[in-house]
């Protein structure tokens, strides 16, 4: 999706966008002669300018013929409701016919960020993967390429331009790598797809192999990868745009590009939804190429922890014990608790090498998660308060929101093993905080960490204001935005 910002309504063929601030009358004054007629349209549909509420009419186009005129309701005059009219307003139009829309802001009075959101959501709204949809009928293809912005003010474009683009660029990243099946994306593609998206950007890229693992010792990341045909890697992105030497804020991701489960196979029904278990490691990738973009005055190291878990006479088996390249032993009690073996072992990665005192994990950690928080918060478990609530204010102000889990000595008992260190899960109540309990005991003391449960988040059955049916692109705009509100501040 095209956008631009210009001063005044262009000609030509278009759908024109208002918004109404709820049931304020004075934005019809601008209709002049057809003020009457689109009044009555929009009280023929009930429509009163409440937030994400729509309602069509048609107006004279300037060439004689007809224009399509879209009233979009944002409740009250002000910033809060931005993004529904952008998103709202492309949600309806995308395969309508219409290829430009524009969005006229005049007199609405949205300030710089809040018009530069209309144009975010507008974007993050218009995207879409049909790669592999090959017979669509002409009436469901996209015909919408453009959205024009009027009447914003000023420094609008230049927010847009120089933060909600790059934005817009990461979430697009994350969702491609999160759509994508996991015949296309596998550890080593997954790594090839961000090299290739992160050309120019200036992240510097480093990869390690099956053997640098080894080596390492990463025998709880290892193991889980045993069954897969496909080769481990560990991404690790890196943007310095802070000051020299300045500890780095550490991003890590679960990047399990197919769960099957392992040997404790999952059952058919769903087992699809599995290709999207990389979304933690997928909103690692986004994240970094957007702070990159926008060349984010901070430090940032993003490690994306990728596998695949398969079930073959080579996985690992109920009951084996694995060691850690922290030393841990760990008595895999089922294979399908994967996701924190890979993470047990990019937490001691990033501590050791980077000497992270500032730690953000991204993991589809658990299904108890969906139960306890469904689609709307992803879970955000913390051993320091403050670090917990930058990530909530950062989750309220980004649109990805977050809710705090507990953290705790009798949660974390449970995970105890009578043979190894550890066991790899706990009993089935509170699967999500035991699931937190063991990456905790891959942090070291002094280190800062959060982790975010994002298991009900990154992909959704219906669309929203910002996205199709699909992948949601959550944790790029939470984690841009905790690196502006903290580590730039
Ligand atoms: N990737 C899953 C978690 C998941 C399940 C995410 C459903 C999204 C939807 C994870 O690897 C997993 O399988 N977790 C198990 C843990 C259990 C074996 C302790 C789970 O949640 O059932
Ligand atoms: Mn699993
Ligand atoms: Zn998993």
């Amino acid at each position: 999706m095209q956008i631009r910002f210009v001063a005044n309504r262009p000609s030509g063929s278009h759908a024109l966008i208002v918004p109404i601030a709820g049931s304020d009358r004075s934005a019809y004054e601008a209709f002049g002669g057809e003020q009457a007629a689109v009044l009555g349209a929009a009280r023929l549909q009930r429509f009163d300018g409440e937030a994400g509420g729509v309602a069509e009419a048609y107006v004279a186009a300037d060439n004689g013929g007809a224009r399509r005129l879209l009233l979009v309701g944002t409740g009250s005059p002000g910033d809060e409701n931005a993004e529904k009219l952008g998103g709202t307003a492309v949600g309806r139009l995308i395969t309508s016919g219409e290829t430009t829309a524009v969005i006229d802001l005049s007199g609405s009075g949205f300030s710089p960020d809040g018009a530069a959101k209309v144009a975010l959501a507008s974007a993050l709204r218009g995207w879409r993967y049909d790669r592999y949809r090959t017979k669509l009928k002409d009436k469901q293809k996209v015909t919408l390429t453009e959205v024009v912005i009027v009447g914003a003010p000023p420094e609008a474009e230049a927010r847009w331009t120089e933060r909600y683009q790059a934005v817009l660029d990461g979430v697009a990243l994350t969702r491609e790598l999160v759509t994508e099946p996991a015949n296309i994306i596998y550890p080593e593609s997954f790594v090839e797809r961000c090299r290739s998206a992160m050309v120019g950007s200036g992240l510097e890229i480093e990869v390690l192999d099956r053997p640098a693992m080894e080596q390492l010792g990463m025998g709880a990341l290892l193991g889980v990868s045993l069954g897969s045909a496909r080769e481990p890697q560990l991404l690790i992105m890196k943007w310095n745009g802070g000051a020299a030497g300045a500890a780095p804020l550490t991003f890590i991701g679960k990047g399990v590009t197919f769960d099957t489960g392992g040997i404790s196979i999952k059952p058919a029904a769903g087992m699809e939804s599995m290709k999207w278990d990389m979304g933690g490691a997928g909103a690692v990738a986004g994240a970094m190429l957007a702070i990159a973009k926008r060349k984010a005055k901070a430090n940032v190291i993003g490690i994306c922890g990728l596998v695949e878990n398969m079930p073959d006479g080579k996985a690992q088996r109920p009951g084996d014990v694995v060691t850690s390249m922290s030393g841990q032993t760990i008595e895999v009690i089922n294979t399908d608790a994967e996701g924190r073996l890979v993470l047990g072992d990019a937490l001691t990665y990033a501590q050791r090498t980077y000497g992270s005192k500032l730690i953000v994990d991204l993991a589809t950690l658990t299904g108890a998660m969906v139960i306890s928080l469904g689609h709307e918060y992803g879970g955000v478990f913390a051993n320091d308060d403050g670090l917990a609530n930058d990530l909530l204010a950062a989750g309220a102000a980004s649109g990805d929101k977050l809710w705090r889990m507990p953290l705790g000595e009798a949660y974390d008992r449970l995970i105890d093993s009578p043979i190894a260190d550890i066991k790899n899960v706990g009993p089935r109540e509170g699967g999500s905080i035991t699931a937190a309990q063991f990456l905790q005991r891959f942090v070291d003391e002094g280190v800062k960490w959060a982790h975010l449960d994002v298991a009900g988040v990154v992909w959704s059955d219906k669309p929203s204001t910002t996205h199709e049916k699909g992948a949601t692109g959550f944790g790029v705009r939470l984690l841009d935005q905790l690196v502006e509100a903290t580590a730039e501040a």
